[in-house]
């Protein structure tokens, strides 16, 4: 995929690169000026260089936004056991494709972010843990980790620092549950990729039950420009409490989707209208998912007033996520939507909560009997009651994400359900998207 329309309103930190062969290559990469935080990072200690991304308020970019330099400042200070850092390339949320951007195109900057991070959290050993799906990315990170090691970045005594990194990469085995941080250390020991009870939390018992650190792709990428400007050159970028600059990747009904890298806090609805060249066919906007498939919905109205940093997006109700901004028009129909949704969960539990293995299904299944018109009022009472139950109550957040397309879709277009509820004919409504 070429990346040909850059709009004045980006700003390429992360995403320098996209469409530009080259920049796959080590010696492009480092006449650019690659491995040059690294070799800062190695000048300094590790705690500094956890300082700087703390000073940054780089927050994690896989979903939860937490922030980063926190995380890795609860890691051990000493090495009384091993440590490892885990880069989180599972990437399996639906709407979602930044990652797999960032890897195939600047595969360098993602091991320059894993190497400093590890350098930061005192581990030797890090290791990607890339969706098994993605075939090319898996290859060329690969490829890139082989010409690191062959230039002295990876390895025994990176660049005569006296410390040793090693990387592997590791191709997941094709489920959703293994983006999870838990899920991903079982899988990666070679065991179910079912999540864990916490606590005991990652940086305590984490990966072959060593103090662990797990990181989304995007948020390595983030490092090694943080450490090479600083904290305060990236927070010109963002709000006060969600700074820098974040990769949305739009999908759906507008005329240009695709990886967009714009300052947190930028508004939906310019991004919508702007960025991405409205909606299709002139039709109108109906609702928006911005953060991917496990956030609620908003309607058009909320759209209007959301501007897409973390806080931003709670005051309409919704989350940032990992900004996977799904555009619908309306000639959507949002019950079938819905009902997708939830049979991808239904199929991606793992299993062991029962609110979410019996919930996801018969949540499901539910949704489908209204869509196919045989639905009543009562299974709407039956849905938000059920859904309600799936917050909360299990390992891994999986069941809530289940509950809040479901619930925010039945508050918010209650009367396309109740149009299928008492439509005559079973026939399949409007709305073929
Ligand atoms: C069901 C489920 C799937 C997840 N999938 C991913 C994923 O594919 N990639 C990712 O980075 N984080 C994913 N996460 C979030 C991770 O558990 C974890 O929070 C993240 O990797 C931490 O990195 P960060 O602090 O850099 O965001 C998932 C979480 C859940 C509950
Ligand atoms: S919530 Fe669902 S996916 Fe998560 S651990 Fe429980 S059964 Fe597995």
């Amino acid at each position: 995929m070429a990346y040909p329309y850059v709009s004045d309103k980006e700003v390429s930190v992360v995403s320098k690169g996209f469409g530009d062969p080259l920049q796959r290559r080590i010696d492009t990469y480092v006449e650019r000026g690659g491995y040059g935080a690294l070799k800062k990072a190695l000048g300094m200690g590790p705690d500094d260089v956890t300082e700087i991304v703390k000073d940054s308020g780089l927050r994690g970019r896989g979903g939860a936004g937490f922030p980063t330099g926190v995380k890795w400042s609860f890691m051990p200070k000493d090495n009384a056991k091993p440590h490892y850092l885990l880069c989180n390339a599972d990437e399996s949320e639906p709407g979602t494709f930044k990652d797999r951007e960032l890897m195939r195109w600047n595969p360098h900057q993602v091991i320059e972010g894993c190497l400093i991070g590890a350098y930061a959290i005192r581990a030797k050993h890090v290791y990607i843990y890339c969706r098994g799906e993605f075939f090319e990315a898996n290859q060329i990170l690969a490829r890139a980790v082989e010409d690191a090691y062959a230039k002295g970045y990876c390895g025994k005594d990176i660049l005569g620092s006296g410390h040793d990194i090693d990387v592997t990469v590791h191709q997941g085995a094709g489920a959703y549950i293994c983006g999870e941080e838990t899920g991903l250390m079982n899988s990666l020991e070679g065991q179910r990729g079912q999540p864990r009870v916490k606590p005991p939390f990652p940086a305590a018992v984490g990966a072959f039950g060593m103090p662990s650190t797990i990181n989304n792709v995007e948020t390595l990428c983030a490092v090694p420009h943080i450490v090479e400007h600083g904290g305060a050159w990236y927070r010109q970028w963002g709000t006060e409490k969600s700074p820098g600059t974040k990769l949305f990747c739009v999908s759906g009904h507008v005329n240009r989707p695709g990886n967009y890298e714009l300052p947190l806090g930028f508004p939906l609805s310019e991004l919508i209208e702007d960025v991405c060249g409205g909606i299709r066919d002139g039709n109108a906007l109906k609702a928006v998912i911005p953060g991917g498939s496990s956030v609620p919905i908003i309607n058009a109205e909320e759209v209007a007033r959301c501007s897409l940093d973390y806080e931003g997006c709670v005051e309409v109700g919704t989350m940032l996520g990992c900004a996977s901004v799904i555009v619908m028009d309306d000639t959507t129909n949002i019950v079938k939507q819905v009902r997708r949704m939830a049979d991808f969960y239904a199929h991606e539990s793992c299993g062991q909560c029962t609110p979410c293995r019996e919930g996801s299904a018969w949540t499901a299944q539910i949704l489908r009997r209204i869509e196919n018109g045989s639905g009543t009022e009562a299974d709407l009472d039956t849905l938000m009651e059920m859904t309600q139950q799936m917050v909360g109550t299990t390992i891994c957040v999986l069941s809530d994400s289940v509950a809040a397309p479901v619930q925010s879709s039945i508050n918010k277009f209650r009367d396309e359900y109740m149009a299928l509820i008492h439509a005559e004919s079973s026939a399949e409504p409007a709305g073929v998207a």
